[in-house]
């Protein structure tokens, strides 16, 4: 019983902290697998359990998107490798992708940025928390 307080006590005192549960980055992870990587390729030297390894399957496709490391923080459409639409140039002047503009953009891809090539939506503002969170954490 007493080990049951301690842990209810740690856990209240983590979140109070906004610290990452251990388990986030992990979900994050996979979430972004699931719904990211197939058009954005895998995060290069990711800071997850398991790493590269895991991305052998997405090697072999060329990304249809830009590469995500590093997004957190910096301007939109600065990766120099890759072709931005212009809709999403001109839509996206001044835009720094934080918490905030990420969790808008993955709520609703078309509706932040009508021309935009990137057609996604993810409703669950609990799965956008998770794979922000890696994003950050690849920043
Ligand atoms: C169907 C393919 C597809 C999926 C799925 C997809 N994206 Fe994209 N994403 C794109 C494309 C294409 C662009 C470039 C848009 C443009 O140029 O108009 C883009 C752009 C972005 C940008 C802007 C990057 C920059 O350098 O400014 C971010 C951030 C982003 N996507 C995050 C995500 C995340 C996170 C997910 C998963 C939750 C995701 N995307 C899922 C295709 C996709």
């Amino acid at each position: 019983m007493r080990w049951l307080t301690l842990c209810v006590v740690a856990t209240a005192w983590l979140t109070s902290l906004g610290t990452a549960h251990a388990g986030d980055l992990e979900d994050g992870q996979a979430y972004y697998l699931k719904a990211c990587g197939r058009c954005h390729g895998p995060i290069v030297g990711d800071v997850v359990a398991g790493g590269p390894s895991r991305y052998l399957t997405y090697v072999m496709m060329p990304p249809y998107g830009p590469p995500l490391k590093d997004v957190f923080g910096r301007p939109a459409g600065a990766d120099e490798s890759f072709e931005y639409s212009a809709g999403f140039r001109e839509a996206t002047e001044g835009l720094v992708w934080t918490a905030e503009t990420l969790d808008r953009f993955l709520l609703d891809s078309r509706a932040m940025i009508p021309g935009s090539t990137m057609f996604f939506k993810e409703p669950d503002a609990e799965k956008r928390r998770l794979v922000i969170l890696y994003l950050e954490a690849n920043s």
